[in-house]
């Protein structure tokens, strides 16, 4: 199979206002050696989709445009994207050098391009910075960034002549064993001069053991001077190509997120023990005990004490609140707000401020109003509750009946005493109290006592009989 890899405008180059930037990221790969069904850019580092990682590094250079070369067959980066960048699609993969040819007409701008690729979580935007300002500094037709590794199994290696002048790149697939053992790589990161580039790209051509065509090339092609920066901290390049690498991107990204954190004044009593995601907010004073993961876009205020062994999902936690060995998920709490150990708040809990939550509750889709306490062992689902309402130990919702989902109700400074089961839809008013074990099947008026248990009657002189009995038996 012979395709172009210039498919696509041989319209000139677009003029454009000086020095303004175009940024591509390469995103539509297979990433077979993911072994997914999910696209390879769409998996997460610290909770955040790897082609996101790359948007927010080329964010820092403010372009005038970022690119994103895509693939439409796969489901979801589009949406990942859900708005950033310009879709450029790449229907064949046919390597890195034919997705940057897709770019078409305007976009085929003479100003410096920025390539990188998605798969790179890992890039800081402070060094895409660096190297623009080299690139811009020394007039070269492309500037590479490089980098020592330890490993460069798999990259491509960059090959130098005497007095240690850039020569080319060479790729795993197609380098001698003498080239292998080079140890600087290529990142896949360049800034190309825009003059130079669009008609380099022309002359591709995929005579490789991959058959594909390779933008390392381009770097052979181009007319004028190859220039190289290398990033002193090798894991930023690191390039996600097999899960064992996601791990590793996970491992640095991780230290990263909770460095952030304890220089923002949250103390992580045992980083190795604490998961938290990039997109997670924690105020000042906090303190993260171990065991504890807190995911998605969840928001901790200041002054908590979290953990440990708790797990917090896409929840929001006020300040001065403590959550003790327990699971949240969608869940918003309020300020000194006390939870666990072992309690579980699944999606459309909402706790006011100064509520108790203590051992063995779930909770779901229900709201709890200030001051009030579920102290013990209770289920409460679809319940609006008051303030400063008391729920006693092993007090239930019977919220579903086989068909929906009821709504209880339980109005400020009800008295619920232990064991009460609530028969929804059920109203509970002000002020009124139930006798335990009572299971509530209509409306209580406000200021009024339900009591529906059995009357308890008492049997004189059991015990001893009993005893007796059980004597006479063990004789025979
Ligand atoms: C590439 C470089 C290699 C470098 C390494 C750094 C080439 C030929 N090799 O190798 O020198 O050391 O990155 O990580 O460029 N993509 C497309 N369309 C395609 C093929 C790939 O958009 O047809 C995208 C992928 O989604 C990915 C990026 O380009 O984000 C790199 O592709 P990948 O196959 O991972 O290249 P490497 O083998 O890692
Ligand atoms: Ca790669």
């Amino acid at each position: 199979m012979r395709a172009n890899a210039s498919a696509g405008s041989k319209r000139p180059i677009s003029s454009e206002p000086r020095g303004s930037v175009t940024v591509v990221v390469l995103a539509a790969g297979r990433g077979v050696r993911m072994n997914s069904r999910i696209p390879k850019v769409l998996h997460p580092v610290a909770g955040r989709p790897m082609l996101l990682w790359a948007m927010a590094a080329a964010r820092a250079l403010d372009p005038e445009r970022t690119l994103v070369v895509t693939n439409p067959a796969q489901d979801g980066v589009q949406a990942a994207l859900n708005g950033q960048g310009q879709a450029v699609p790449q229907a064949r993969q046919l390597g890195t050098g034919h997705a940057l040819s897709q770019v078409t007409g305007a976009h085929r701008t003479s100003g410096p391009v920025v390539v990188l690729n998605a798969d790179t979580p890992l890039l800081r935007g402070e060094t895409l910075k660096t190297l623009l300002a080299a690139h811009r500094k020394s007039g070269a037709a492309v500037t590479l960034l490089t980098a020592n590794l330890d490993d460069p199994h798999g990259y491509g290696r960059i090959v130098r002549g005497r007095n240690g002048v850039f020569r080319e790149i060479v790729e795993e697939k197609d380098a001698t064993d003498e080239q292998r053992a080079i140890a600087e790589v290529n990142s896949g990161v360049y800034v190309f001069s825009g003059r130079e580039l669009w008609p380099a790209l022309l002359k591709l051509e995929n005579k490789n053991r991959a058959g594909e065509y390779y933008l390392t090339d381009v770097v052979r092609l181009i007319k004028g001077k190859v220039e190289t920066v290398r990033v002193e901290d090798g894991d930023e390049i690191l390039g996600i190509n097999d899960r064992r690498q996601l791990a590793q991107a996970e491992r640095v990204m991780r230290q990263r997120v909770l460095d952030a954190l304890m220089v923002g004044g949250v103390t992580i009593t045992d980083p190795a023990t604490t998961f938290i995601d990039a997109d997670v907010a924690i105020g000042q004073d906090t303190v993260v005990h171990p065991f504890t993961t807190i995911t998605g876009a969840s928001v901790v205020g200041e002054d908590c004490v979290i953990g440990p062994m708790t797990q917090v999902r896409e929840s929001t936690i006020g300040d001065g609140s403590r959550i003790e060995r327990s699971h949240l998920e969608k869940a918003k709490v309020g300020s000194k707000v006390t939870v666990g150990p072992f309690s579980r708040l699944r999606p459309g809990t909402e706790l006011a401020d100064e509520v108790h939550i203590g051992t063995h509750t779930e909770i779901k889709n229900s709201r709890i109003g200030t001051g009030s306490a579920v102290p013990h062992f209770s289920y409460l689902g679809d319940a609006v509750v008051g303030a400063n309402v008391n729920i006693g130990a092993g007090s239930i919702t019977a919220n579903w009946d086989g068909f929906q989902k009821n709504v209880t109700e339980i109005d400020d400074r009800a008295y619920i005493s232990c064991d009460t089961i609530f028969v929804a839809p059920v109203r509970v008013g002000s002020d009124a109290a139930t006798a335990a074990d009572t299971v509530v099947t209509k409306d209580v008026p406000a200021g009024s006592l339900a009591i529906g248990r059995p009357e308890m009657k008492i049997v004189e002189g059991y015990t001893a009989r009993r005893r007796a009995r059980h004597k006479a038996v063990a004789k025979k």
